[in-house]
Protein backbone atom coordinates (compact mmCIF):
# COMPACT_ATOMS: atom_id res chain seq x y z
CA UNK A 1 0.00 0.00 0.00
CA UNK A 2 0.78 3.54 -0.97
CA UNK A 3 -0.02 6.78 -0.61
CA UNK A 4 -3.12 7.88 -0.87
CA UNK A 5 -4.31 4.70 0.89
CA UNK A 6 -0.81 5.09 3.27
CA UNK A 7 -0.79 7.90 5.49
CA UNK A 8 1.13 8.01 8.18
CA UNK A 9 -0.20 11.18 9.58
CA UNK A 10 -3.23 9.77 10.89
CA UNK A 11 -1.00 8.69 13.43
CA UNK A 12 0.20 11.88 14.66
CA UNK A 13 -3.41 14.15 14.67
CA UNK A 14 -4.00 14.10 18.33
CA UNK A 15 -2.03 13.86 21.27
CA UNK A 16 -3.63 10.45 22.92
CA UNK A 17 -3.05 8.80 19.34
CA UNK A 18 0.36 10.17 19.22
CA UNK A 19 0.78 8.55 23.08
CA UNK A 20 -0.23 5.26 21.38
CA UNK A 21 1.94 5.45 19.18
CA UNK A 22 4.67 6.47 21.21
CA UNK A 23 7.65 3.57 20.78
CA UNK A 24 10.04 4.98 23.96
CA UNK A 25 9.30 6.13 26.79
CA UNK A 26 10.99 7.95 29.74
CA UNK A 27 10.61 6.74 33.38
CA UNK A 28 12.49 8.83 36.61
CA UNK A 29 13.16 4.72 38.03
CA UNK A 30 15.67 4.58 34.96
CA UNK A 31 17.34 7.94 36.10
CA UNK A 32 20.62 7.72 37.98
CA UNK A 33 21.56 11.03 39.42
CA UNK A 34 25.17 11.34 40.01
CA UNK A 35 26.08 13.54 43.26
CA UNK A 36 29.87 14.60 44.77
CA UNK A 37 30.17 14.34 48.18
CA UNK A 38 33.18 16.65 50.82
CA UNK A 39 33.97 16.32 53.82
CA UNK A 40 32.14 18.37 56.90
CA UNK A 41 28.49 19.21 57.01
CA UNK A 42 26.67 21.97 56.26
CA UNK A 43 28.29 22.28 52.67
CA UNK A 44 26.94 23.06 49.75
CA UNK A 45 29.26 24.24 47.16
CA UNK A 46 28.18 25.28 43.52
CA UNK A 47 30.08 23.48 40.42
CA UNK A 48 30.39 26.88 38.28
CA UNK A 49 30.99 24.72 34.98
CA UNK A 50 27.76 22.79 36.06
CA UNK A 51 25.05 25.46 36.67
CA UNK A 52 22.37 23.37 39.23
CA UNK A 53 24.76 20.71 40.53
CA UNK A 54 26.46 21.31 43.50
CA UNK A 55 29.52 19.45 45.94
CA UNK A 56 27.77 18.20 48.93
CA UNK A 57 28.38 17.34 52.14
CA UNK A 58 26.60 14.13 53.56
CA UNK A 59 24.05 15.70 55.53
CA UNK A 60 22.97 17.99 52.68
CA UNK A 61 23.07 14.85 50.12
CA UNK A 62 20.26 13.01 52.61
CA UNK A 63 18.11 15.98 52.07
CA UNK A 64 19.24 15.57 48.25
CA UNK A 65 18.26 12.07 48.14
CA UNK A 66 15.23 12.18 49.72
CA UNK A 67 14.03 14.89 47.07
CA UNK A 68 15.31 12.51 44.24
CA UNK A 69 13.74 9.78 45.84
CA UNK A 70 10.28 11.74 45.79
CA UNK A 71 10.93 12.21 42.26
CA UNK A 72 10.60 8.96 41.70
CA UNK A 73 14.12 8.65 40.78
CA UNK A 74 15.88 5.18 40.78
CA UNK A 75 19.35 5.49 41.65
CA UNK A 76 22.15 8.02 43.46
CA UNK A 77 25.88 7.65 41.93
CA UNK A 78 28.64 8.71 44.95
CA UNK A 79 31.21 10.48 43.51
CA UNK A 80 33.98 11.51 46.69
CA UNK A 81 36.34 14.29 47.29
CA UNK A 82 39.07 13.71 49.80
CA UNK A 83 39.98 15.74 52.71
CA UNK A 84 44.01 14.95 51.29
CA UNK A 85 45.06 12.91 48.39
CA UNK A 86 48.31 10.65 47.89
CA UNK A 87 49.97 8.52 45.15
CA UNK A 88 48.48 5.49 45.41
CA UNK A 89 44.85 7.35 46.44
CA UNK A 90 44.27 5.48 49.91
CA UNK A 91 41.64 7.81 50.48
CA UNK A 92 39.43 5.84 48.42
CA UNK A 93 39.22 2.66 50.73
CA UNK A 94 39.45 5.18 54.09
CA UNK A 95 36.22 4.29 55.94
CA UNK A 96 35.72 7.57 57.25
CA UNK A 97 36.05 9.11 53.64
CA UNK A 98 33.41 11.02 51.59
CA UNK A 99 31.82 8.04 50.24
CA UNK A 100 31.68 5.38 52.80
CA UNK A 101 30.45 8.26 55.37
CA UNK A 102 27.63 9.28 52.85
CA UNK A 103 27.05 5.39 51.86
CA UNK A 104 26.09 5.08 55.99
CA UNK A 105 23.96 7.75 55.93
CA UNK A 106 21.94 7.13 53.29
CA UNK A 107 21.49 3.20 53.97
CA UNK A 108 19.83 4.97 57.46
CA UNK A 109 18.14 7.29 55.92
CA UNK A 110 16.05 4.50 54.13
CA UNK A 111 15.25 6.66 51.06
CA UNK A 112 14.63 3.23 48.80
CA UNK A 113 17.37 4.96 46.19
CA UNK A 114 19.50 2.36 44.98
CA UNK A 115 22.93 3.61 45.76
CA UNK A 116 25.62 3.59 42.86
CA UNK A 117 29.23 3.93 44.38
CA UNK A 118 31.51 4.87 41.65
CA UNK A 119 35.36 2.84 41.76
CA UNK A 120 38.25 5.00 40.51
CA UNK A 121 41.20 6.39 42.08
CA UNK A 122 41.58 9.01 40.14
CA UNK A 123 39.43 11.56 42.45
CA UNK A 124 42.31 10.36 45.18
CA UNK A 125 45.52 10.19 43.56
CA UNK A 126 47.35 13.37 44.02
CA UNK A 127 48.60 12.81 40.44
CA UNK A 128 45.10 12.63 38.93
CA UNK A 129 45.13 9.18 37.34
CA UNK A 130 43.10 6.16 37.65
CA UNK A 131 45.84 3.84 39.13
CA UNK A 132 49.23 3.38 40.47
CA UNK A 133 52.16 5.10 38.40
CA UNK A 134 54.70 3.12 37.72
CA UNK A 135 57.80 4.32 35.39
CA UNK A 136 56.01 7.12 34.08
CA UNK A 137 52.91 5.17 33.12
CA UNK A 138 50.06 3.68 34.82
CA UNK A 139 50.26 0.14 36.01
CA UNK A 140 47.26 -1.93 35.46
CA UNK A 141 48.02 -4.62 37.61
CA UNK A 142 49.48 -2.38 40.22
CA UNK A 143 46.24 -1.06 40.37
CA UNK A 144 43.53 -4.22 40.63
CA UNK A 145 44.02 -4.67 43.84
CA UNK A 146 43.29 -1.10 45.13
CA UNK A 147 40.23 -1.12 42.98
CA UNK A 148 39.29 -4.54 44.71
CA UNK A 149 39.49 -3.13 48.09
CA UNK A 150 37.97 0.49 47.18
CA UNK A 151 34.90 -1.86 45.74
CA UNK A 152 34.89 -3.90 49.12
CA UNK A 153 34.97 -0.63 51.47
CA UNK A 154 31.73 0.47 49.62
CA UNK A 155 29.98 -2.53 49.13
CA UNK A 156 30.53 -2.88 53.29
CA UNK A 157 29.39 0.65 53.90
CA UNK A 158 26.35 -0.16 52.16
CA UNK A 159 26.47 0.11 48.20
CA UNK A 160 23.97 -1.64 46.07
CA UNK A 161 25.83 -1.83 43.27
CA UNK A 162 29.43 -0.70 42.86
CA UNK A 163 30.72 0.83 39.22
CA UNK A 164 34.52 0.79 38.44
CA UNK A 165 35.03 3.44 36.00
CA UNK A 166 38.79 3.20 35.78
CA UNK A 167 39.11 1.17 32.41
CA UNK A 168 42.03 -1.30 33.93
CA UNK A 169 42.09 -4.61 32.22
CA UNK A 170 40.91 -7.25 34.75
CA UNK A 171 39.23 -5.13 37.14
CA UNK A 172 35.90 -6.58 36.94
CA UNK A 173 37.22 -10.20 37.63
CA UNK A 174 39.34 -8.64 40.82
CA UNK A 175 36.40 -6.89 41.96
CA UNK A 176 33.93 -9.81 42.02
CA UNK A 177 36.66 -12.06 43.27
CA UNK A 178 37.22 -9.26 46.38
CA UNK A 179 33.44 -9.22 46.93
CA UNK A 180 32.74 -12.76 46.96
CA UNK A 181 35.59 -13.62 49.46
CA UNK A 182 34.11 -10.34 52.01
CA UNK A 183 30.89 -12.24 52.21
CA UNK A 184 29.44 -9.44 49.62
CA UNK A 185 28.32 -12.29 46.56
CA UNK A 186 25.39 -10.38 46.56
CA UNK A 187 26.74 -6.93 45.61
CA UNK A 188 26.22 -6.21 41.52
CA UNK A 189 28.60 -4.95 39.37
CA UNK A 190 28.10 -2.33 36.78
CA UNK A 191 31.28 -2.07 34.53
CA UNK A 192 32.17 1.05 32.81
CA UNK A 193 32.61 -1.25 29.75
CA UNK A 194 32.86 1.36 26.80
CA UNK A 195 34.21 4.72 28.48
CA UNK A 196 36.12 6.94 25.87
CA UNK A 197 38.79 9.51 26.58
CA UNK A 198 36.65 12.19 26.27
CA UNK A 199 36.37 15.74 26.32
CA UNK A 200 33.09 15.96 27.51
CA UNK A 201 34.63 14.97 30.69
CA UNK A 202 35.90 18.60 31.07
CA UNK A 203 33.27 19.67 33.83
CA UNK A 204 32.90 16.75 35.91
CA UNK A 205 37.17 17.38 36.21
CA UNK A 206 36.72 20.41 37.95
CA UNK A 207 33.62 18.90 39.79
CA UNK A 208 35.63 16.32 41.17
CA UNK A 209 38.83 17.84 41.38
CA UNK A 210 40.29 14.81 39.22
CA UNK A 211 42.25 16.10 36.35
CA UNK A 212 45.52 14.50 35.51
CA UNK A 213 48.85 16.70 36.51
CA UNK A 214 50.18 14.85 33.86
CA UNK A 215 49.53 13.66 30.20
CA UNK A 216 45.85 12.37 29.88
CA UNK A 217 43.83 9.40 30.44
CA UNK A 218 44.09 8.05 26.49
CA UNK A 219 46.74 4.75 27.53
CA UNK A 220 43.64 3.71 29.44
CA UNK A 221 40.40 4.85 28.02
CA UNK A 222 39.31 4.47 24.74
CA UNK A 223 39.67 5.99 21.18
CA UNK A 224 36.79 7.86 20.09
CA UNK A 225 37.09 6.59 16.81
CA UNK A 226 36.63 3.06 17.65
CA UNK A 227 33.08 0.74 17.66
CA UNK A 228 34.80 -2.45 17.44
CA UNK A 229 36.68 -2.48 19.97
CA UNK A 230 33.73 -1.48 22.62
CA UNK A 231 32.20 -4.63 21.65
CA UNK A 232 35.63 -6.37 22.82
CA UNK A 233 35.20 -4.15 25.82
CA UNK A 234 31.32 -5.28 26.92
CA UNK A 235 32.20 -9.16 26.31
CA UNK A 236 35.21 -8.92 28.77
CA UNK A 237 33.45 -7.47 31.38
CA UNK A 238 30.55 -9.25 30.79
CA UNK A 239 32.78 -12.75 30.60
CA UNK A 240 34.41 -11.39 33.97
CA UNK A 241 31.12 -11.43 35.98
CA UNK A 242 29.80 -7.57 35.23
CA UNK A 243 26.20 -7.57 36.03
CA UNK A 244 25.48 -4.51 33.83
CA UNK A 245 27.17 -2.74 31.58
CA UNK A 246 27.72 0.82 30.71
CA UNK A 247 28.71 3.74 27.33
CA UNK A 248 30.22 6.56 28.27
CA UNK A 249 29.83 9.15 27.12
CA UNK A 250 26.02 9.48 25.73
CA UNK A 251 25.13 11.18 23.57
CA UNK A 252 27.82 11.07 20.74
CA UNK A 253 28.13 7.63 21.21
CA UNK A 254 24.95 6.59 20.32
CA UNK A 255 26.10 4.39 17.63
CA UNK A 256 27.90 2.53 20.55
CA UNK A 257 24.76 2.16 22.80
CA UNK A 258 22.92 0.51 19.29
CA UNK A 259 25.44 -1.93 19.06
CA UNK A 260 25.86 -2.70 22.32
CA UNK A 261 22.19 -3.12 22.86
CA UNK A 262 22.42 -5.56 19.61
CA UNK A 263 24.77 -7.70 20.86
CA UNK A 264 23.79 -8.00 24.20
CA UNK A 265 20.59 -9.10 26.84
CA UNK A 266 22.15 -7.34 30.32
CA UNK A 267 21.45 -4.38 31.40
CA UNK A 268 23.09 -1.18 29.47
CA UNK A 269 23.53 2.08 31.39
CA UNK A 270 24.44 5.27 29.43
CA UNK A 271 26.32 7.86 30.55
CA UNK A 272 24.94 11.42 29.66
CA UNK A 273 28.35 12.94 31.43
CA UNK A 274 29.02 16.26 32.19
CA UNK A 275 29.77 18.33 28.76
CA UNK A 276 26.68 17.08 28.15
CA UNK A 277 25.00 18.73 30.49
CA UNK A 278 26.79 22.04 30.60
CA UNK A 279 26.57 22.51 26.88
CA UNK A 280 22.60 22.36 27.30
CA UNK A 281 22.90 24.71 30.20
CA UNK A 282 24.34 27.26 28.96
CA UNK A 283 22.48 27.41 25.44
CA UNK A 284 19.55 27.64 27.59
CA UNK A 285 20.90 30.32 30.12
CA UNK A 286 21.60 32.76 26.55
CA UNK A 287 18.00 32.04 26.04
CA UNK A 288 19.17 29.66 22.78
CA UNK A 289 17.10 26.73 23.54
CA UNK A 290 14.20 25.20 25.48
CA UNK A 291 15.88 23.14 28.16
CA UNK A 292 12.86 21.00 29.05
CA UNK A 293 12.52 19.91 25.82
CA UNK A 294 15.74 19.65 24.73
CA UNK A 295 16.48 17.25 27.81
CA UNK A 296 14.11 14.97 27.28
CA UNK A 297 14.92 15.06 23.52
CA UNK A 298 18.10 14.23 24.82
CA UNK A 299 17.39 11.67 27.03
CA UNK A 300 14.72 10.05 25.04
CA UNK A 301 17.36 9.69 22.29
CA UNK A 302 19.68 7.41 24.83
CA UNK A 303 16.70 5.38 25.53
CA UNK A 304 15.49 4.92 21.83
CA UNK A 305 19.42 3.57 20.80
CA UNK A 306 19.01 1.30 23.67
CA UNK A 307 19.77 1.87 27.21
CA UNK A 308 17.96 1.19 29.78
CA UNK A 309 19.40 3.31 32.47
CA UNK A 310 20.55 6.88 32.41
CA UNK A 311 23.36 8.32 34.75
CA UNK A 312 22.05 11.86 33.97
CA UNK A 313 22.62 15.46 35.70
CA UNK A 314 19.46 16.26 34.57
CA UNK A 315 17.53 13.43 36.75
CA UNK A 316 15.85 15.50 38.75
CA UNK A 317 14.46 18.04 36.54
CA UNK A 318 13.38 15.52 34.17
CA UNK A 319 11.57 13.60 36.38
CA UNK A 320 9.86 16.62 37.47
CA UNK A 321 8.89 17.60 34.04
CA UNK A 322 7.84 14.12 33.16
CA UNK A 323 5.34 14.23 36.32
CA UNK A 324 4.08 17.56 34.39
CA UNK A 325 3.21 15.48 31.53
CA UNK A 326 5.65 16.95 29.60
CA UNK A 327 7.25 14.96 26.60
CA UNK A 328 10.39 15.52 24.20
C1 LIG B 1 36.36 8.78 37.04
C2 LIG B 1 35.19 9.29 36.28
C3 LIG B 1 35.12 10.34 35.36
C4 LIG B 1 33.76 10.48 35.04
C5 LIG B 1 33.09 9.50 35.72
N1 LIG B 1 33.98 8.75 36.46
C6 LIG B 1 36.15 11.27 34.87
C7 LIG B 1 37.23 10.80 34.00
O1 LIG B 1 37.33 9.63 33.62
O2 LIG B 1 38.06 11.64 33.71
C8 LIG B 1 33.18 11.51 34.12
C9 LIG B 1 31.75 11.87 34.38
C10 LIG B 1 31.26 13.09 33.71
O3 LIG B 1 31.96 13.75 32.92
O4 LIG B 1 30.11 13.44 33.98
N2 LIG B 1 37.30 8.09 36.32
Amino acid sequence: MMYPEMRLRRLRRTAALRAMARETRLHPAQFIAPAFVVPGSGIRQPIEAMPGVDRVSVDRLVEDAKALAGLGVGGLLLFGLPPTKDAVGSGAWAEDGPVPTALRALKQADTGLVLFADVCMCEYTDHGHCGVIEGGHVSNDATLPLLARTAVAYAQAGADVVAPSDMMDGRVAAIREALDENALADTPILAYAAKYASAFYGPFREAAGSTPQFGDRRGYQMDPSNVREAMREIELDLNEGADAIMVKPALSYLDVIRAARERTEAPLAAYNVSGEYSMVKAAAAAGMLDEPRVVLEILTSIRRAGADWILTYHAADAARWLAEGRIA
